[in-house]
């Protein structure tokens, strides 16, 4: 029997190169030698509050990208988190296993809900900094701290429920998302010793070039759907122009020699998208560019990006509404026939009338 790999993205903005190089591009490779399932996670992206009708909308441009991108429907199931209701109904019953304290350290909980900021000021670390002395005072803090959402908390709960649901056996992410994964491990370890053996143990899986690509405007931290700037990062459908003139935004290092070093990290991180798009190895990337400058490498690595996303587009616009509902349709169907199986199982060996 062939394994079985699960992953998914929320539609809470727009799609962005670290999204296709971190995750789908593994996907559609995967595709061909593994059982797959790539799903929308809508019920992930209520976390942060959504417009509706903004969500709808951005589900389906999801779907499309995936399917623009290479997803093949006859080899994989795509649908939308929301339509089989087993994933909300494992949440429930795997949130009666999951420690408070275990959800308490997960980084992206941390980072969302200022718990960081908020322990720095609690150990007298913050510097008092005229210009964000507001939104570090210690009043600021707790309130955004106690104003975050329970969804927020439970997250990686309703992750592991996603995984588990089909007893994945590789979950293809970006490097932020394997401390979920862990936490995934862990809890369908904790079932299958005090229920019995009902859930296959997953694996995370990320590519060393493409895990963790950085912000254009700030190489310390990973492009991002939810950076400010919208200089941080570049949109698979953003226009050649809209590239051009992100690419020659982007923050460098001083100093003007093309090294790929981590004492360049800005130019560090062009550099590797430049040697991802283009298929080559850094090495020659720093060669082609050695005695150019910055302007040269940036205008070429601009017209390297249009060209990679020239076809993902072209197919993005061809895929009409109502061919995509039809594939989430057919997906979703699928998908169901799987989770009803596991969920009725799960359901039993907890003591259940099913
Ligand atoms: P998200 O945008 O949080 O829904 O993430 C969807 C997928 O893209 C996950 O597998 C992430 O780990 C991956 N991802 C997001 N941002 C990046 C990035 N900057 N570099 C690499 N992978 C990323
Ligand atoms: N939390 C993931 C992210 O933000 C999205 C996600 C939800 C996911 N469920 C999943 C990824 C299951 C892999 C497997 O990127």
């Amino acid at each position: 029997m062939k394994k079985r790999i699960f992953s998914g993205i929320q539609p809470s903005g727009n799609l962005h190169l670290g999204n296709y190089l971190g995750a789908i591009k593994n996907w559609v490779k995967l595709q061909n030698e593994y059982d797959s399932i790539f799903c929308i996670v809508d019920l992930h992206a209520i976390t942060i509050p959504q417009n509706p009708q903004e969500l709808s909308q951005k589900t389906l441009e999801v779907a499309k990208l995936y399917l623009a991108s290479g997803i093949d429907p006859e080899k994989s199931i795509v649908f939308i988190q929301s339509q089989v209701q087993e994933h909300a109904e494992l949440m429930w019953l795997l949130n009666t296993i999951t420690k408070n304290g275990d959800l308490m350290k997960m980084t992206q909980f941390k980072d969302k809900s200022k718990v960081i900021v908020l322990k720095k000021k609690l150990r007298g670390e913050l510097v008092d900094r005229k210009v964000f002395s507001r939104k570090e005072s210690l009043e600021y803090l707790l309130k955004e701290y106690l104003g975050t959402k329970t969804g927020l908390f439970n997250y990686p709960i309703l992750m592991a429920a996603d995984i588990l649901l089909y007893d994945t056996n590789l979950v293809p992410v970006g490097e932020d998302q394997l401390q979920h994964v862990e936490l995934t491990r862990k809890l369908g370890r904790k079932f299958n010793q005090e229920f019995g053996e009902t859930f296959t143990i997953p694996e995370g899986f990320t590519q060393k070039e493409s895990k963790r690509i950085m912000g254009l405007d700030d190489p310390t931290n990973k492009m991002s759907k939810s950076a400010s700037s919208d200089y941080n990062r570049i949109d698979l459908l953003d226009s050649p122009e809209t590239i051009e003139r992100k690419v020659m935004k982007a923050v460098t290092d001083s100093g003007q020699g093309i090294e790929y070093s981590d004492n360049k990290p800005a130019l560090k991180n062009l550099i590797n998208i430049f040697s991802l798009v283009a298929n080559k190895k850094p090495e020659e990337i720093v060669t082609q560019y050695e005695n150019q400058g910055y302007k040269k490498l940036k205008e070429e690595l601009a017209q390297a990006v249009v060209d990679y996303l020239r076809p993902i587009q072209e197919k993005y616009n061809q895929i009409s509404d109502e061919e995509v509902k039809k594939i989430l349709s057919d997906g979703a169907k699928r998908a169901r026939k799987i989770a009803e199986t596991k969920i009725k199982e799960v359901k039993k060996k907890m003591g259940m009338i099913v």
